[in-house]
């Protein structure tokens, strides 16, 4: 089966403007993968359920299409190296406050990443706040469910962080409720400004590689706002802010590569870009857990990299 060029046309335009998510031409093939489901779904060949879209659909039938349009790969410990130093070296670096630990995890897709980030840090002698997003609804289900097959648990959870943190659910894993009850999972739109800083710590993984250039500065622009001074940003270990927004510096802590905003960082996009302002969503705040006593971790190594 191939789409008809319209139809490709339409749900590649409906794509970017909905989540900047690009399709270029050549990725047929994805939205045939992708949306042919859905269209069976409601007894539809595929150009026939895009063109009754075209014709006035419900948003939410819009929505639909779009979740169904992102890739949500992910898994536990991703790259290992981000999450590996963040008790013993990231911790140690952020300012103390007095406050807790506030860390956004953006993109986090089916919830294997601030799940990631809540054991690592689970014997850390600060108290820790995650505010975990997407864009897709679907993903976000599973996520605040916590419950995982066999083969999902088998990407990256070692053994020992199984037992802790999960107990069996018939042939599943569910992440037990005092780690559950710990991220608040929002909806959100990285085109649409940031959840409510500030933040210490902002996981922004394997999500901006989908963008064009211009909407990664203007995301990258609003997470350095949202930083608190002395705060990191975590990119993918694919990505970069070389050559994309350079009011970051590369910053190497315990083998994980971190992203620290410059003074005036959200200033230093490009010239001519006009970054979107901050916008800012309301997200209820969940109680904090309570504070740990536990001794104080191994002495933090910083080095800046050229
Ligand atoms: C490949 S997953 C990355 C998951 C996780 N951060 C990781 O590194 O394993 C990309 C996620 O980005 C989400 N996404 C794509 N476009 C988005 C947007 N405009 N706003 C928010 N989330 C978006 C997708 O729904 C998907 O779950």
């Amino acid at each position: 089966m191939s789409i008809a060029p319209d139809t490709f046309a339409f749900v590649a335009d409906l794509v970017t403007r909905r989540s900047a998510i690009r399709l270029e031409p050549g990725k047929e093939y994805l939205v045939e993968s992708r949306l042919g489901p859905l269209a069976r779904e409601r007894g539809l060949g595929l150009d026939e359920f895009v063109r009754r879209l075209r014709s006035g659909a419900a948003d939410h039938e819009l929505a639909t299409v779009v979740e169904a349009m992102t890739t949500n790969e992910t898994s536990w410990f991703r790259d290992v190296a981000p999450f590996a130093a963040l008790r013993g070296h990231v911790l140690p670096l952020l300012r103390d406050s007095g406050q807790s630990v506030r860390i956004w995890s953006a993109a986090c897709s089916t919830g294997q990443e601030p799940y990631s980030i809540l054991m690592a840090l689970a014997d850390a002698p600060r108290t820790v706040e995650i505010v975990a997003t997407d864009l897709n609804e679907q993903v976000l289900g599973r996520a605040r469910e916590g419950v995982y097959s066999q083969l999902e648990v088998n990407r990256g959870l070692p053994a020992a962080m199984l037992v802790r943190h999960f107990e069996r659910v018939g042939a599943h894993w569910r992440v037990r409720a005092d780690l559950r009850s710990r991220v608040d999972f929002r909806r959100h739109n990285l085109m649409d400004g940031t959840p409510p800083g500030p933040f210490d710590l902002v996981f922004l993984r394997n999500v901006l590689i989908y963008f064009d250039l211009p909407t990664k500065r203007a995301v990258l622009d609003r997470v350095a706002r949202v930083l608190r001074p002395g705060g990191f940003l975590v990119l993918g270990a694919a990505e970069t802010t070389l050559g994309v927004h350079d009011g970051f510096e590369r910053v190497e802590a315990g083998g994980a590569v971190l992203h620290r905003p410059l003074p005036g960082a959200a200033r230093a996009a490009a010239p001519g870009l006009l970054p979107t302002p901050a916008r800012t969503f309301p997200v209820p705040v969940a109680p904090p857990p309570a504070r740990r006593t536990d001794p104080v971790p191994s002495t933090p190594q910083m080095r800046g990299l050229p």
